[in-house]
């Protein structure tokens, strides 16, 4: 009897102790995803017809960009990958034309050489005469000492505003005989940090500090935004200008870090809980794509998909919007300016 009442006692201990364990698994499970949704913030709240829209990504064959791509794919429009490497471009390419066949088309696009962005623009005007959304979302981060492109820009600036700058003006004719174009920069809440110096915009003669100037780089994005869209509403253009901030999220962006290879793999476990998923960084930008035209907020900063204020108020100014549109006019050597 006694025999028989401590096997029961052992068994219904036993399981009492299985259904805490697993009590505390689903506790735990909840926890992470919990976090998780969290942490990949705000969901595009609706989606548009995009057939028979032309939309260019840059910077389109890895992270926010090529999550962004197929989206846009899958909803219907024709995708112009542009970006500086063709094997990864091509490979992109193949996994959009899987999504929906003949959806998209690689068009090779260096951003740090003006050559590059002049032959690109070129031939995307030789076959298509109308483009509903340019999204300049290419972008390099925190290079570690200070490279000058082709063209004798400090590699960030160089690339992530002189390099969109440029395209932007020259694809300008081809934006403003599509109605209701729209033009997406994407940015970073790395602007609030730091400032520009737009006496020394290259870092000639003051010391280089790359996180330095890769905020300057998103600052200028935001300065841009906005004074793309005060010409737009001065001669009454029909077109829209947004800039945003993705979140942080899990790309190949800080690649360049000192360690990257070795590093990062040791960390990606928390990466993979604490950063967003690329498809979650993607979602800001495809607000400013999907929303009706007539509900977007020009000249504004996103954030989670959302109008969000802007930081560093002393760097974002009129004046600074003014001056670095009219330097950036002058030194990727623009005849005639939007
Ligand atoms: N990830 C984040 O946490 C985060 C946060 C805030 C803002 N952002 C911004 O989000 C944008 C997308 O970055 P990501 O995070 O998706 O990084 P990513 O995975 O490194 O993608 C960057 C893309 O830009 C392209 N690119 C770089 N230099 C180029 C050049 N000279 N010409 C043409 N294309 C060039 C890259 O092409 P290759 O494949 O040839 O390198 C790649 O396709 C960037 O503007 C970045 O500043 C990212």
């Amino acid at each position: 009897m006694n025999q028989e009442t401590d096997t029961h006692s052992i068994e219904s201990s036993h399981s009492c102790c299985c259904s805490m364990y697993y009590y505390g698994a689903a506790v735990v499970f909840i926890l992470l995803i919990t976090v998780k949704n969290w942490v990949n913030g705000g969901k595009v709240s609706k989606r548009r017809d995009l057939s028979n829209e032309v939309i260019i990504v840059t910077g389109g064959n890895s992270g926010i960009g090529f999550e962004t791509c197929k989206d846009l794919v899958r909803n219907g429009a024709k995708v112009i990958l542009a970006t500086r490497n063709e094997q990864r471009g091509q490979n992109a390419i193949k996994e959009l034309n899987k999504i929906r066949p003949n959806s998209s088309e690689f068009m090779k696009l260096d951003l740090s050489d003006l050559t590059s962005i002049r032959l690109f623009a070129n031939e995307f005007k030789s076959k298509y005469n109308k483009l509903n959304c340019l999204i300049n979302n290419a972008g390099i981060m925190a290079i570690s000492t200070r490279v000058l492109t082709k063209d004798g820009f400090e590699s960030q600036i160089g690339t992530n505003h002189f390099g969109h700058f440029l395209l932007t003006n020259l694809l300008f004719d081809v934006l403003k005989q599509t109605p209701q174009f729209r033009i997406i920069n994407v940015s970073s809440r790395a602007h609030i940090r730091n400032t520009i110096n737009l006496d020394d915009i290259n870092f000639s003669n003051t010391p280089y500090q790359k996180f330095y100037a890769y905020s300057a780089s998103k600052i200028a994005n935001i300065l841009f935004t906005q004074e793309l869209q005060k010409k737009f509403d001065a001669k009454k253009i029909n077109g829209k200008a947004m800039c945003l901030h993705p979140g942080v999220v899990r790309t190949e962006l800080a690649s360049h870090f000192p360690y990257y290879n070795i590093v990062y793999p040791i960390l990606y476990p928390i990466a993979l809980l604490l950063l967003k998923s690329p498809e979650a960084g993607a979602q800001t930008t495809l607000q400013c794509v999907h929303e009706d035209f007539s509900k977007l907020e020009s000249g504004k900063y996103y954030v989670d998909c959302k109008v969000h204020p802007t930081g560093n108020k002393t760097a974002l100014t009129t004046q600074n919007a003014e001056r670095l549109w009219d330097m950036s006019v002058k030194l990727v050597k623009l005849d005639q300016s939007i």
